[in-house]
Parts: structure tokens; C-alpha cells; sequence
């Protein structure tokens, strides 16, 4: 039997107001910076108005910075779980020489704002449901992957998952005691570390050395029944690529992201091809370029077929956001006005989006005159 005094009175509780976030760009604020390791600090965000936070445990934003009068785009993991929804957190080493990483660890304070586009990604555990995962994860490359833990933990997924985390030494292990905590309340979620060396004062009952095959093998005796998703360093990718491939792993389950500033050769690529474009461009007829009208700015050029909508813009000196340049970060995203392109991206943009007639302005082609909002 119930009383009245049990049951819910629907007066006393409101319901949640507060807005959700979409891809876009967005003011953040820095609430919290935690010092994970010597090198590696925590920077929590969140908006001026109560915002929740939900996106696929996995995914990243970029970060639209300032430095030295130059605007900066660089692209980072969340690291937090969309399970604690009102805020997010950026866990980013200081890299030698890392502009970015090395701005945000000596200036990103508490109450500082932040632009931050996104999130957007591929690279979640959401998109690929799976019973049984492994995480593999080389340095900082943990964060992405902390995520999927968090939300798999905080959610009572039943999903079992074994995490071997690389590091280069003990103080380099960047969670170590929420993940142990994760592994010490649960019976399917597992860790295991491996630190490539030990120092003298450090003590260490983890695995030693880089991860081979015997250590996976150890690890993880049932890899090939589970989802792999991977994130570090480009030779650590190899090196478990390559060892997967030795198992007969199916590599349609391994799901791989690596981040860090942008490759010099695809800065370099992305010269060349416009210098291609150029000649092509004064070898062409009137007839076969295209129109490309910026309607906002009021501004237009005629360019060659192949030449990017984000290349027009750059001809007009019109400056579009761009960070990755490969489709992938979200962060050049127009809408098309009227006229087609044709876009090649690789997971920077969602399906309603293009569905609202938004591109990726460094990977969509006009094939015909279109007109753009810019
Ligand atoms: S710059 Fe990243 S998607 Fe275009």
C-alpha cells in the first residue's frame, strides 16, 4: 500500500531547464585545472549558462585559440564521460615545443573562456555496441578512451572491458587511481599497465618494457572476440595493428584515433595542390569554372573544378575556421545556400546536418555555381 506522503507530488520537482549542447562553436568557461602527472594537466569547461554536456564517449572538440595574434585551431579528445553531464574536461600533456599544449598548461586558468567547436567523431564506443571491448591505449593517448571507460562504468554497462594502458614510467601513468578504483569495484572491467621503464625510487608490480604480443596475449587472451579501440602514438598504433593482424584479428573491429598538430606533409600537400590549381585555373575556360558566392560578406570568385569551397573563401581573404583540413574536425562547416558540392569527409559532419544543407567547407567541391552563408 502507498500513503500519500510516499507518493511523488509532481509540484515538488521541476524538471531539468538547462539546454543541451550541438556541433557548433561554443564560449566555454574554465571551471577547474587538475594536475594529473608532472606533465599532464585536466582542464575542466563549462558554459555561462547551465549546459549539459552529452556526446559519444570518444569524440573531441577543437579549440579555437589566440596565441600571439595568430588564431589557432587544434583538436583534442574529451577525456570526461557525458555521464556527468555539466561540464567536460580536455586532458592535454605539454608537448616539447607543442604550441598549443604548452599555451594552455602556463596561461588556461580558472575563470579564462575558451571557444570550442564540436563535438564531433567517429572514434565512440556508442557507434560500435559491442559485449566485449579492449582499450588499448599508448600515453595520452588514454583520454578518448577514459571516456569510454567513464560511461561505461558510471552507466552499469555490462559490457566487459580490458584496458592495457602503455606508459613510459610509473609517474607517467595519467588515472592510474580511478582506473584501479574502476577495476577494484567491478568483476568486468580489468586494467593492466605496462611502463616501458622503471626509475630508481619507483616501485612496480605492472608489466615491464613496450606492449608485444606475449603481454596481449596475457592480457587479453580473447582479443579476437572483442571491439579494439586504440589511441597513442603513430608507432604504437603500428605495432598493435600489426600484432592484431598476426592474430587474424578482423580488422573491421578495430577502431582507431590519433591527434596532435597537424602533419608539415599535409600542410605541404595542401600547397602543392593549390599551385596545381592555379595553373590548371589560368588553362581553363571561362565556362568551365565555377561561381562561388560568400552571400553574408557579399563577396564572389570563380574557381576550377576540384578547387575547395574553404580555397574560395581563402582567394576572397574571407577566413573560414579550418583545423584539421581533412574533414574530420567539424570546425569549417557552412551552409550551402543553393547549388550542389560534392563532400568527401571523414566524420566531421552528422547526418542532420547535411541533411539542414551544411558542409565542410575544406572538403566539399562546388560542381556547379553555389552559393555559400559566409
Ligand atoms: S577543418 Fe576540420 S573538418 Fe574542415
Amino acid at each position: 500500500m502507498t500513503t500519500s506522503a510516499s507518493i511523488p507530488n509532481s509540484d515538488a520537482f521541476q524538471p531539468v531547464q538547462t539546454q543541451t549542447w550541438v556541433n557548433g562553436r561554443h564560449v566555454m568557461r574554465c571551471v577547474r585545472v587538475i594536475d594529473e602527472t608532472w606533465d599532464v594537466k585536466t582542464f575542466v569547461f563549462a558554459a555561462e549558462q547551465p549546459l549539459m554536456f552529452f556526446f559519444k564517449p570518444g569524440q573531441f572538440v577543437t579549440l579555437e585559440l589566440e596565441i600571439e595574434g595568430e588564431q589557432v585551431m587544434r583538436s583534442y579528445t574529451i577525456s570526461s564521460s557525458p555521464s556527468v553531464p555539466y561540464s567536460f574536461s580536455l586532458t592535454i600533456k605539454k608537448l616539447p615545443g607543442g604550441l598549443v599544449s604548452s599555451w594552455m598548461h602556463d596561461h588556461m586558468q580558472q575563470g579564462d573562456e575558451l571557444v570550442v567547436h564540436g563535438p564531433v567523431g567517429r572514434f565512440n564506443v556508442i557507434d560500435y555496441p559491442s559485449d566485449k571491448y579492449l582499450f588499448l591505449s599508448g600515453g595520452v593517448g588514454v583520454t578518448p578512451l577514459m571516456s569510454m571507460a567513464r560511461w561505461l562504468f558510471d552507466t552499469n554497462s555490462d559490457a566487459n572491458v580490458v584496458f592495457a594502458h602503455s606508459a613510459r614510467t610509473p609517474r607517467d601513468i595519467i588515472y592510474r587511481r580511478e582506473l584501479d578504483h574502476m577495476d577494484s569495484r567491478v568483476d568486468n572491467f580489468t586494467i593492466h599497465t605496462v611502463a616501458e621503464r622503471v626509475e630508481i625510487g619507483q616501485t612496480w608490480n605492472g608489466y615491464r618494457g613496450f606492449l608485444d604480443i606475449d603481454k596481449l596475449n596475457m592480457i587479453c587472451p580473447d582479443v579476437l572476440e572483442r571491439e579494439v579501440f586504440c589511441c597513442g602514438p603513430e608507432p604504437y598504433m603500428r605495432a598493435v595493428r600489426d600484432m592484431l593482424k598476426s592474430l587474424g584479428f578482423d580488422m573491421a573491429r578495430y577502431h582507431e584515433e590519433s591527434f596532435g598538430e597537424i602533419p608539415a606533409a599535409a600542410e605541404e600537400q595542401a600547397i602543392e595542390q593549390a599551385d596545381v590549381a592555379q595553373e590548371e585555373h589560368e588553362a581553363l575556360e571561362a565556362s568551365d569554372l565555377h561561381s562561388v558566392e560568400f552571400t553574408e560578406t557579399g563577396k564572389s570568385v570563380r574557381i576550377a573544378p576540384g578547387e575547395t569551397i574553404h580555397a574560395a573563401a581563402t582567394k576572397l581573404g574571407l577566413h573560414i575556421p579550418k583545423a584539421c583540413g581533412m574533414g574530420i574536425c567539424g570546425t569549417c562547416r557552412v551552409k550551402v545556400v543553393s547549388g550542389d558540392v560534392a563532400m568527401e569527409h571523414n566524420g566531421g559532419i552528422t547526418d542532420d546536418e547535411i541533411e539542414a544543407g551544411d558542409v565542410l567547407s575544406c572538403c566539399s567541391v562546388p560542381t556547379g555555381n553555389v552559393q555559400i552563408e559566409y
